[in-house]
């Protein structure tokens, strides 16, 4: 079994969810409210390591949080660590971190990861980025609902979302703020 799973991102017209630069705000306020609805609709938000060290975010509202983190990159100073929600590392090495419940793996397979957390009582979750997690998600086709938000704005230069594969998808498109949602089917 594995938890209910819901992607959710933003991006620009050009399909960039960064800048080269890093974080850069993508999100409308309509598109931020819609995505803290979904926060407080799951059990847990994920993210990967590298989301958490460019943009250093609290995931405010979540009930949980979940970060992977394979290598052990991260430190106790960002602000997911700060003990106001449970927190849960994934990784396959040994972790020294304070307020977090340490899932160490052998089997990184997201598949794996998800019955892992299935088992620890996580029934539902809302990935939040990045790229590198999103394409796992995708790739694999592990998710019930899958969002984009698409600002009218260029970003050139930036991160694309997904890189090196192509794929057909359906999607119904539902004009937000002055920006587009599309909900991958
Ligand atoms: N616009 C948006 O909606 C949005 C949302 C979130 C983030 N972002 C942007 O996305 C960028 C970051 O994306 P990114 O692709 O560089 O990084 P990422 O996807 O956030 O994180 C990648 C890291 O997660 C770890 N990871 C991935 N899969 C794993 C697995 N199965 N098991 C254990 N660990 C795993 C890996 O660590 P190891 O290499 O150690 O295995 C990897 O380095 C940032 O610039 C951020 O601003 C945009």
């Amino acid at each position: 079994m594995r938890p209910y799973v819901i992607i959710n991102v933003a991006m620009s017209l050009n399909g960039r969810i960064s800048s080269i630069n890093g974080s850069i705000k993508i999100s409308d306020d309509y598109d931020w409210n819609r995505t803290i609805d979904l926060r407080k609709s799951v059990d847990a938000v994920l993210i990967g390591a590298g989301t958490v060290m460019v943009d250093n975010p609290e995931l405010k509202h979540a009930r949980s949080r979940i970060i992977l983190d394979g290598n052990y990159k991260l430190n106790d100073n960002y602000k997911v660590f700060d003990g106001g929600v449970p927190t849960y590392i994934i990784t396959g090495v040994d972790v020294s971190l304070k307020n977090v419940i340490v899932i160490k793996l052998n089997d990184l397979d997201m598949k794996n990861i998800l019955n892992v957390l299935y088992e620890h009582g996580i029934k539902s979750i809302l990935v939040e980025g990045g790229a590198n997690v999103i394409s796992q998600f995708f790739l694999n086709k592990l998710y019930d609902e899958f969002y984009i938000y698409i600002n009218p704005g260029m970003i050139l230069s930036g991160m694309p979302v997904f890189n090196g594969f192509e794929a057909s998808v359906n999607y119904n498109i539902l004009k937000l703020g002055d920006g587009i949602l599309l909900k991958i089917k």
